[in-house]
Order: structure tokens, then C-alpha cells, then sequence
């Protein structure tokens, strides 16, 4: 077990080794390279394991968070909050975004959903100057509908401008965004739609591809931030090959890290993969 510093106060435990609808939705169909039909303003041109023998403390000033100022600001609420059972692992994850992306970034959410993600991206990433994108996806009409509806609610014009919706596998999202573009953040929210089909949800096969993607586009500096729900069937067998993908990414590299409940084996379990 490794233990990180996160404030004088709290620490947080890390194991390491373990350790057509398109028109009236703002919604883009994938085809390879898709045209864009809502987004007139988008102008960019766009492991090594840890032994786990000790504990090791590892501070906050890795140079790894050199970008963000101040380090991991409004973290140390949200997670003492998480470590005493007052806020989820989805609050977590957003928090540490929050350490992660800045205005003007482009970023991507792998399984939209409902939308709650896509929203909290979009606030992290939206100022005048209109560079930043949310690229975000779903298989599901149902899910993009619902994300859409959120967003068109939440968000005045321009910043909705400011994301595009694709009905497309995750597995294909290199194609949206162009060759070489510096990605903040990837977000996986994996499972079913909440209050949909849950037969319709993430398979490990296709995680895993697009988790290879992520990989691939991702900048230094960014972070892939997985939620993986155990609960259901195949939730399980899908969270052990997140975790091992993690695992064994060069620690030179990458800090792979995940937040799971022990006396709850049903919770969410968040996965955060780091690229230095
Ligand atoms: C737990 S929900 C996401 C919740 C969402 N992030 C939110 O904030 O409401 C998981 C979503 O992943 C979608 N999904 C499943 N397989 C997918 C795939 N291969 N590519 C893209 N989305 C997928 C499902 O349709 C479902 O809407």
C-alpha cells in the first residue's frame, strides 16, 4: 500500500500495484471524420509496477502537477468528504478534473449518459475565448437525447457551442479529434444508463480499445479518469481489466491510481490514470 499526502490532515489510500436525430438534438452521427453539423464556431485545427512492499509517501508537489496552481486546490474538502462517506466517487472525479483541465482545453467524455459529466467538463473547459471542446459520445439515441436536454437547460448558447455530441462507440474517438490536438481528459463513466436498458452498457472488449485510444491521444500532463461500477453483470470482470490496463502502464510514464470502498463491494471503484 502506498500512502499520498493529499493535505497535512488527510491521506489518501493508493494501491499501486493493486494498486437523424442529429437535427433537432445537436447531435452528430459518426461517420470516420464526421462533419461537425452543429458546430460553426469550431475553428481548432484541432508499467513498470510499484513494488507494494511499503508505504511511501508521495507529495503533493510531484512535479507532474507542476501546471496546476495551486496543487490540488478543492480536492481536500471533497475527499476527506468521500473518506467518511458524505461524497461519492463521481464527486471525487470531478474534483480531481478540476486539477487537471483549464479553460480552453479540449477534452472528452467517453459515455455521455445522462449528461452529468459532459456538463461538469464543459464548466472546467468554457471561457470567451471559445477554444475549448467537449467531444462527447454515447451508443444510445436515449442517453444523447438526455445529455442534450441537460446541456440545452444548463447553458447559454455559446457555451453550448462548445460541445459535440457523437452517437458512436467510444472505441472510434480518435477520429474526432485532429491528429495531434493536446487532450486534457478523458472521462469513462462505465455500466448502463442510468434509468435506461441495462443490457445496453460497456463491454470490457471495448474499453479496453477505447482505453488504448485515450492512451494514444491523451497529453502529458492529463488524465484518463475511469468510474467502473462492479454491481452488475460483467461489472466485475470489466473493472479487473481496467485495473490491470492500469497496472501495467510504466510507472516512468503513467501514475495509476484507484479509490474503492473495502467494506462496500458494490461501490463505484475510481481508476485515474495519470500522465506525467
Ligand atoms: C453510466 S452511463 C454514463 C453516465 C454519464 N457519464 C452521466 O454523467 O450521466 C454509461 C453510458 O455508456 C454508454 N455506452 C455503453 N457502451 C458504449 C460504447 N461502446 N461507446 C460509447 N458509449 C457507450 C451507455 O449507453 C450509457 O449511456
Amino acid at each position: 500500500m502506498a500512502i499520498m499526502r493529499l493535505c497535512p490532515n488527510s491521506y489518501l489510500s493508493v494501491t499501486h500495484k493493486i494498486t437523424g436525430l442529429q437535427n433537432n438534438l445537436k447531435l452528430f452521427h459518426f461517420t470516420p471524420r464526421p462533419p461537425p453539423l452543429f458546430s460553426s464556431i469550431f475553428t481548432h485545427s484541432v508499467a513498470d509496477n510499484d513494488a507494494v512492499t511499503s508505504q511511501v509517501e508521495v507529495s503533493s508537489s510531484n512535479p507532474s502537477t507542476k501546471h496546476n496552481d495551486p496543487p490540488f486546490s478543492g480536492l481536500d474538502e471533497t475527499m476527506t468528504g468521500f473518506l467518511f462517506g458524505k461524497k461519492k466517487a463521481t464527486e471525487v472525479a470531478h474534483a480531481v478534473w478540476k486539477n487537471v483541465v483549464r479553460k480552453g482545453d479540449l477534452v472528452v467524455d467517453a459515455t455521455c449518459g445522462n449528461g452529468y459529466d459532459t456538463l461538469a467538463m464543459l464548466r472546467l473547459i468554457a471561457d470567451d475565448s471559445r477554444r475549448g471542446r467537449v467531444f462527447a459520445m454515447d451508443l444510445q439515441k436515449d442517453a444523447l437525447e438526455s445529455t442534450s436536454s441537460l446541456l440545452d437547460r444548463s447553458l447559454t448558447a455559446d457555451e453550448r457551442g462548445l460541445v459535440e455530441l457523437y452517437a458512436m462507440c467510444h472505441t472510434k474517438m480518435e477520429d474526432l479529434v485532429p491528429k495531434g490536438a493536446a487532450v486534457r481528459l478523458v472521462a469513462f463513466n462505465l455500466g448502463y444508463l442510468p434509468g435506461g436498458d441495462k443490457k445496453i452498457k460497456t463491454e470490457s472488449e471495448t474499453t479496453l480499445l477505447a482505453l488504448e485510444a485515450a492512451k494514444r491521444m491523451l497529453a502529458r500532463g492529463g488524465l484518463i479518469s475511469i468510474l467502473a461500477y462492479v454491481g452488475h453483470s460483467g461489472g466485475r470482470e470489466e473493472f479487473e481489466k481496467v485495473e490491470l490496463f492500469a497496472a501495467e502502464l510504466a510507472a516512468d510514464n503513467w501514475v495509476c491510481s484507484k479509490l474503492q470502498m473495502l467494506n462496500r463491494p458494490s461501490a463505484p471503484v475510481l481508476v485515474l490514470i495519470s500522465k506525467k
